[in-house]
């Protein structure tokens, strides 16, 4: 699939000036729509976690054009969210979270493309994250995770 990388590119410099409230209202997201995912934080440092999560989206849109170093780091991202307990349906729901909350923050500049342009985005980075989840025991102690 051929991402619409000068509009991702464009829209997430505009989410970039609001990171930290970005990210917070993700959560806030996240935990208001699907409170079932909110246990699988249960032990987690928040303030670490939400800068991590933006960190992997500054990484994402900064790899837009290098397809196989996002591939492998979104293979490695994924095989890790399976040991936190992340399942294949939990994906849609951050999905529609995180695209809530880029709505939000972008206002009028959230047009019918620039929602396509991320709905396409998300897809891709699910698939590539659910195909490191498929890893067998064997492989992940091999990639030393
Ligand atoms: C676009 C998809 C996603 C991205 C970019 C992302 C990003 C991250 C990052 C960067 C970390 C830090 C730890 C690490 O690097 O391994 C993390 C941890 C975590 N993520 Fe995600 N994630 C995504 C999807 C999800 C989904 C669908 C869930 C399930 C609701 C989830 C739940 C968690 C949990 C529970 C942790 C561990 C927190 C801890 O250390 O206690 N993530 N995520």
């Amino acid at each position: 699939m051929a991402l619409n990388v000068e509009l991702l590119e464009s829209s997430f410099a505009q989410i970039k000036v609001n990171s930290l409230e970005v990210t917070k209202q993700f959560y806030t997201v996240l935990f208001t729509d699907y409170p079932e995912v909110q246990p699988l934080f249960a032990n987690t440092n928040m303030e670490k976690q939400r800068k991590q999560l933006f960190q992997s989206l500054v990484f994402t849109v900064n790899n837009l054009g290098k397809p196989d170093v996002l591939s492998s780091a979104l293979r490695g991202l994924g095989t890790r969210h399976t040991q936190y307990g992340v399942l294949p349906q939990h994906y849609p729901m951050v999905g529609s979270s995180l695209l809530k909350t880029f709505e939000v923050s972008l206002g009028t500049a959230w047009t019918s493309d620039v929602q396509q342009a991320w709905t396409e985005a998300y897809e891709v980075v699910t698939q590539l994250m659910l195909e490191g989840a498929d890893c067998s025991p064997e492989s992940l102690i091999l990639t030393g995770e």
